[in-house]
């Protein structure tokens, strides 16, 4: 991530996308009862933010290897378990209830993500995956095609999925090891815009 300043102006402008892709991300925590959460990647906090106002959280720990995002953090979120490492050396030896998967998730760093995931127990996945912008390419792809065969790689590890929203190059995916039933795949309809609230508070 580029520094501080940077960061949160390119965040300002991504107006729209953005509405949607937070959209998608409370639409998946609704209904999710979750008290122990781990965020990979804390950014500079918009899931969190999101995490804290909509959730019954016990216990927070964020990862992240940036040092202004993790400045922001800190600052945003004093209470807040925030570690400033490379995941790659972070031992995780608790389990949670939910761990956010924020670095885009996508053919090429699939099975580093799955070695990630194996690493920690959870009940609850919600991973950003990027992938979707193969359907661009190839004629006989379509979204739900491209996330049938996400969801079957994810299977073939033991993960379920019961839920896949998306926008055209990206989608967030709930996996929840307890789900018995057929995922859902839809394009997403929601949009939400607390996290410009956020973005104000941390400009000040
Ligand atoms: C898309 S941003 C996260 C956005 C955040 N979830 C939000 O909503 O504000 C991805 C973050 O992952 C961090 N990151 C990527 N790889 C990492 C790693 N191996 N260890 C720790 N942090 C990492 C980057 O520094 C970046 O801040």
């Amino acid at each position: 991530m580029i520094g501080e300043k940077s960061q949160l102006e390119y965040l300002s402008k991504r107006g729209n996308s953005y509405d949607k892709k937070y959209g998608m991300f409370f639409n998946l925590l609704e209904g999710l009862n979750v008290e122990k959460v781990l965020e990979l990647f804390g950014g500079v906090g918009i899931q969190t933010y999101y995490l804290e106002n909509h959730k019954n959280i016990t216990s927070h720990t964020i990862i992240e290897r940036n040092e202004e995002c993790f400045k922001i953090l800190s600052f945003m979120f004093p209470n807040k378990k925030i570690i400033l490492s490379d995941n790659r050396v972070v031992e995780y030896r608790e389990d949670y209830d939910l761990v956010v998967l924020d670095s885009g998730m996508n053919k090429s760093n699939f099975n580093e993500t799955i070695e990630l995931m194996k690493r920690i127990n959870s009940k609850y996945f919600i991973i950003t995956e990027t992938g979707a912008f193969r359907v661009k390419f190839k004629k006989d792809l379509s979204h739900e095609v491209h996330y049938q065969e996400v969801i079957q790689k994810l299977n073939s590890f033991g993960y379920k999925v019961e839920k896949v929203l998306y926008e055209y190059n990206y989608g967030l995916i709930l996996i929840n090891n307890d789900f018995v039933g057929i995922p859902s795949i839809n394009r997403n309809i929601f949009s939400n815009i607390e996290w410009r609230d956020y973005i104000k508070k941390i400009k000040k």
